[in-house]
């Protein structure tokens, strides 16, 4: 990641909530978070909690990474975006995902945490943002839309979750100014 700055402003920001880049010592929040989503069901295909050891390698090898923090600098949500593919003619995508605390969705969390993560993925010269969003995760597919993603399409039985074949829509955005 290449910010710098302690905090990034966005034309998302929200009184209270902050989006920077994620540091080290959110790693606890952000296994946490991402725990939850994973409990969820609704968010991954993944079933296994993660440890904080798990998160640790994201910090060396996202993309772009980023924390909402709120008016007491809890990690409420984080947005990251990781290399699509390892093949040079991808480089410029990035995959991502978003989680919000559970008991701070719906409040404007995951739009701050989007719009951070555009901006970090746009200095980090990506030119597309992309990701696989189950159809009935409709907090998520709003908010991709809100944030000028487009569906382009649906992967058919992509794979199981507990037993059970799922559809994926997916969603991009490319990012014009990294575009020419
Ligand atoms: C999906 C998620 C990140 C959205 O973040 P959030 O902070 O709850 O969303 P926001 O409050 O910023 O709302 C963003 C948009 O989604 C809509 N939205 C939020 N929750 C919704 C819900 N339960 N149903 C339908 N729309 C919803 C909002 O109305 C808003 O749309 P608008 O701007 O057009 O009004 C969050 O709900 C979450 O962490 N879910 C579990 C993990 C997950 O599904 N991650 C995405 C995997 S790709």
């Amino acid at each position: 990641m290449e910010e710098s700055s302690e905090t990034m402003t966005t034309s998302a920001s929200k009184p209270a909530l902050t989006a920077r880049p994620a540091r080290r010592e959110d790693a606890a929040a952000i296994t946490e978070i991402y725990n939850q989503g994973i409990e969820d069901r609704i968010a991954t295909f993944e079933t296994e909690p993660r440890s904080v050891a798990d998160i640790e390698p994201w910090f060396d090898s996202a993309h772009a990474f980023v924390s909402v923090v709120d008016a007491s600098g809890e990690v409420v949500g984080y947005a990251v975006a990781h290399p699509y593919t390892d093949r040079c003619c991808y480089r410029g995508i990035g995959e991502f995902s978003v989680y919000v605390r559970r008991s701070q969705r719906g409040r404007g969390v995951g739009q701050v945490a989007m719009a951070a993560l555009i901006e970090a993925a746009r200095n980090d010269g990506l030119w597309k943002l992309t990701s696989r969003i189950f159809p009935e995760n409709r907090a998520s597919l709003s908010l991709m839309t809100r944030m000028g993603f487009d569906e382009i399409g649906v992967h058919r039985n992509h794979g199981k979750l507990e037993g059970v074949w799922k559809d994926c829509v997916i969603v991009e955005r490319l990012i014009p100014e990294n575009i020419d």
